[in-house]
């Protein structure tokens, strides 16, 4: 980051004040996980538990591995708000910086602490899974810590936090309708509510970058190409029990075959900025601009043949069940 571009980000604090802050919500407004969750201190406590228990029966093992993958994936939060603080004009100087953006990431960080906890709780309180492995997998991931590729750059970290936002908003979304299907409303509710949270903090940072976009087009092109060359990596890509190797991709393969998060969903997330930022109109570029905007334009298609063809291989392909130690080595289908 040059010192011109530092001065961008300086420049920018009075408009996020305005634009971005705005996105969170006050503390006593908030919803908060006990809201959800049975009261240990009532009487009713007790029977309570025995309801979610016995609605967890109607809940797959499938969507379990899901649902306990998506639960890790919020508790590795530390992770999140350390690379938020290794942006570069973006990061909080003190702990306690009173800068817009610095005020951004620690609220944002409260909010997003909500979505671990209540989806830890409420599982625990199921009584189907193995929580200490569970614990396990939270604990390796933290330690791993994540390379998100942004590279200290606050362009590159805020198109990656746009599409994360997204990615997660579906997911969410989408065990919230199957948690109603399979007759959980509560948990469809949990999930919904912990959706409609990672909808709001999209908007913020797709707000971010449109601003990027109209202040500095040509970087920010240049940006969204470099991490979209990389490959918006998954924030829990390293996940790992202790046992499975290969655990990521075995969550993943089971988040694609039930729909939960889906290679057509990377697609549909990058169309979707396309058309939000307006790449394709954006004009005043240098040439390594246009170059970027017409690599990012056609990346779109690119990637639905892509999945078009990996969706005729699967079908053709074996099926293999794989032990999960999150729910006692129970098989799944990946
Ligand atoms: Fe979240
Ligand atoms: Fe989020």
């Amino acid at each position: 980051m040059t010192q011109e571009k530092l001065e961008i980000f300086k420049y920018l604090e009075g408009w996020a004040e305005e634009n971005m802050l705005t996105f969170l919500k006050k503390v006593e407004d908030s919803w908060q996980p006990q809201d959800f969750l049975p009261d240990a201190t009532s009487k009713c406590f007790t029977d309570e538990v025995k309801d979610i228990r016995a609605r967890s029966e109607g809940l797959p093992d499938e969507y379990y591995v899901c649902l306990v993958g998506n639960m890790i994936t919020e508790e590795a939060l530390p992770t999140y708000q350390s690379f938020l603080n290794s942006l570069n004009g973006t990061h909080d100087e003190t702990g306690d910086s009173m800068k817009s953006w610095a005020r951004w990431t620690r609220s944002w960080t409260a909010e997003e602490n909500r979505h671990g906890d209540l989806l830890n709780k409420y599982l625990y309180l199921t009584g189907r899974l193995n929580m200490k492995q569970i614990e396990k997998t939270i604990h390796y991931l933290i330690s791993s810590g994540m390379n998100m590729q942004a590279e200290n750059s606050p362009y590159l970290g805020f198109i990656y936090t746009s599409f994360q936002e997204r990615a997660t908003f579906i997911s969410h979304g989408n065990t919230a309708r199957m948690a109603k299907v399979h007759g959980d409303v509560t948990l469809a509710k949990i999930c919904g509510t912990i959706a409609a949270d990672e909808k709001r903090h999209e908007m913020a940072y797709t707000k971010v970058v449109e601003k990027l976009f109209a202040v500095d087009p040509n970087t920010t092109m240049v940006s969204l190409a470099d991490m979209m060359r990389k490959r918006i990596t998954m924030p829990a890509a390293l996940l790992y029990d202790g046992q499975d190797n290969n655990l990521f991709n075995h969550y993943s393969a089971v988040a694609q075959r039930i729909g939960v998060y889906t290679t057509k969903d990377y697609g549909d997330i990058l169309e979707f900025f396309l058309e939000r930022w307006g790449v394709g109109e954006i004009t005043g570029l240098s040439a390594d601009g246009r170059e970027a905007q017409e690599y990012v334009c056609g990346l779109a298609e690119r990637i639905r043949k892509l999945e078009e063809r990996t969706q005729k291989w699967s079908g053709s392909k074996c099926s293999q069940m794989m032990p999960f130690s999150w729910i006692f080595n129970r098989e799944v289908e990946v």
